[in-house]
């Protein structure tokens, strides 16, 4: 499985590449304004240093959203701001971009896919929770589908009334409440909804890639690596509890004991 860093902040990128463990990275709206107040450089060049960093590793960069023309205007121009022989841009189109639900827009995201897709520009398909959203995504020509784990979990913990810590491990295989297992309409855990896309793309040959995203917890890398995934991006912290383990701490303060000056001297 690969794995992308999913923060937009250049300290965590430089420090996560650098570790040789890392084959791309994606940004969010979100994620660009926290680094902003943090870094307060300017924009178009605080992406360009992450872009430099990055190299040819693949970086998603996302548009605001509206209808299909909005995006694809919004997607064009990042492509060409930020697109060179030297890396790789990927936009970062939402699946489905309605934000007033008197006003659906629910194929406005396929057309932009197709139209950005055709124009041989790889596109991520964000804010994926189902894997007929997934299927759709894959048909119109992403590249990437990035269905939300994290997300789904706080869903099915939320809508059960549940008191919960976002970082918390939500199990595979789902939670029973009542007798009753949680489920949003048939997907039990945002692993399992990487489980369900892997299935369908392996079974019909579809050449998108998942890329499990809304990774909130260690257990969940692997997770979503046993599931299939292509790709996980994964927040810095979490990067950092997946190099853990209480038995690696115990053990290696006992060889650092046991280490003989005549040994050492060796080395
Ligand atoms: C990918 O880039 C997604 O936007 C990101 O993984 C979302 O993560 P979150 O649900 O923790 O905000």
């Amino acid at each position: 499985m690969k794995i992308f860093v999913d923060t937009a902040n250049i300290e965590e990128i430089k420090t996560a590449f650098s570790y040789g463990i890392v084959d791309g990275l994606t940004t969010n709206p979100s994620l660009i304004k926290q680094a902003s107040q943090l870094f307060k450089q300017p924009m178009e060049a605080y992406i360009n240093s992450i872009l430099i960093t990055a190299g040819k590793a693949p970086v998603s960069l996302e548009v605001k959203g509206g209808n299909a023309n909005d995006m694809i205007k919004q997607g064009l121009n990042l492509y060409k701001h930020f697109s060179t022989k030297a890396n790789l841009v990927v936009i970062k189109i939402p699946f489905n971009p309605t934000v007033d639900e008197k006003k659906p827009q629910h194929f406005e995201g396929l057309k932009a896919i197709k139209e950005l897709a055709g124009r041989g520009i790889p596109v991520n398909v964000t804010l994926i929770f189902t894997p007929e959203q997934a299927m759709l995504a894959a048909k119109a020509g992403a590249a990437y589908v990035s269905p939300f784990v994290g997300r789904i979990d706080d869903k099915l913990r939320t809508d059960a009334g549940m008191k919960f810590d976002k970082a918390g491990y939500y199990p595979l295989d789902g939670m029973e409440q009542g007798g009753r297992l949680l489920e949003d309409n048939g997907i039990v855990s945002g692993v399992d909804l990487i489980e369900q896309i892997v299935y369908i793309f392996d079974s019909f040959a579809f050449t998108t890639e998942v890329l499990a995203a809304s990774i909130r917890n260690a257990r969940q890398a692997r997770e979503v690596a046993l599931a299939g995934a292509d790709v996980a991006t994964i927040p810095f912290n979490v990067l950092t509890e997946m190099t853990q383990h209480p038995k690696s701490l115990e053990g290696m303060k006992a060889f650092l004991a046991d280490t003989v000056k005549d040994y050492e001297v060796l080395m």
